[in-house]
């Protein structure tokens, strides 16, 4: 099974040898200052995010892992722009962010492409609204970007007629073509069954260190936190904040087996631990913990 994963996956990265044209502009910092973030009337007000201070660093891919519900998403939406903070800082080399701007491209968990639209209108959709690319070098572009996920065969398919797979590998091309400063990915695996995710986690691995464009991924599962990981941002339990950094020293480029290595058994335990603690804390707090204790629990 795993032997046919893995030549999926290198049939898949190595079309198309030639690296996604990288304008100098995927090497992004994203410096946030004591973020908080609450929702809800005065009187019922809920903080989510509470004083948290972390770093996105230029060509690594940081990966945010937290249980369910503890604010990930939020966090997504702010850098995003797409929502702004109570207080604190959000800043993009150096530059506050204060609204959505193509130079922030966001893969979600649910699939965002245009249903009345083919996967290769999908692709094109940005840069043509935007006028920036046209004509020979948007269908080129378009086509090398297609090709280079493995979907050159499914360009004149409707998002309905592709695979969860295929889908989000047609988002990645779609916000791949932007050539955005930062990448975020928000769960975009999550839903796959176990087999597609283990093979979309390896290709997306393909893709980014071919290219080491600064990257955010979010997500709940250790497992594909660790793999996928060069810094791992641990949160606390709402309100978030970070409550650890693990530096993932697993080299690259990264195979599934890796993660049985006891390097990665290690990185494991450490996070699984501090996830731990912040249950406890929450368990004597809150109801919501028995949600986060359950969640736990499949994953120890
Ligand atoms: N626009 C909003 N208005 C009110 N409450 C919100 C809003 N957005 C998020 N919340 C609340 O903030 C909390 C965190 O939600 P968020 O979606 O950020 O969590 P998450 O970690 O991404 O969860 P999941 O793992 O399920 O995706 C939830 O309790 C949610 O109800
Ligand atoms: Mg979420």
């Amino acid at each position: 099974m795993q032997k046919a994963v893995e030549v999926q996956v290198s049939e898949i990265a190595s079309r198309g040898k030639e690296p996604v044209a990288d304008h100098g502009s995927g090497q992004s910092r994203v410096v946030l200052e004591d973020i908080s973030k609450s929702y809800g009337e005065e009187w019922e007000r809920q903080e989510v995010i509470g004083n948290l201070s972390a770093e996105i660093t230029p060509g690594e891919l940081t990966v945010i892992v937290g249980p369910s519900g503890c604010g990930k998403s939020t966090l997504v939406n702010l850098i995003a722009g797409f929502e702004q903070p109570d207080s604190g800082r959000i800043l993009l080399n150096g530059e506050p962010i204060r609204g959505p701007g193509n130079d922030r491209m966001v893969v979600f968990q649910e699939t965002a492409l245009i249903p009345w639209q083919t996967t290769y209108e999908n692709v094109v959709f940005g840069p043509r609204l935007r006028g920036e690319l046209s004509g020979k070098a948007l269908k080129d572009e378009a086509e090398r970007l297609l090709n280079k996920v493995g979907l050159r065969e499914f360009m004149h398919k409707y998002p309905l007629q592709l695979s969860g797979g295929m889908q989000r590998r047609a988002e990645l091309a779609r916000a791949l073509i932007n050539q955005p400063k930062l990448m975020i990915m928000d769960e975009p695996f999550r839903g796959l069954d176990a087999m597609s995710r283990g093979l979309m986690q390896e290709f997306f691995l393909r893709l980014f260190e071919e290219n080491r464009r600064t990257n955010l991924f979010v997500t709940s599962e250790i497992d594909e936190a660790i793999f996928l990981a060069d810094r791992l941002i641990v949160l606390a339990n709402r309100p978030s904040h970070v409550r650890a950094v693990i530096d993932i020293r697993l080299p690259r480029p990264r195979h599934y087996s890796m993660l049985s290595s006891p390097e990665a058994y290690a990185y494991k335990r450490e996070a699984m631990g501090i996830l731990y603690e912040e249950a406890m804390k929450s368990f004597r707090n809150t109801a919501q913990s028995q949600d986060f204790m359950d969640a736990m629990s499949k994953r120890l």
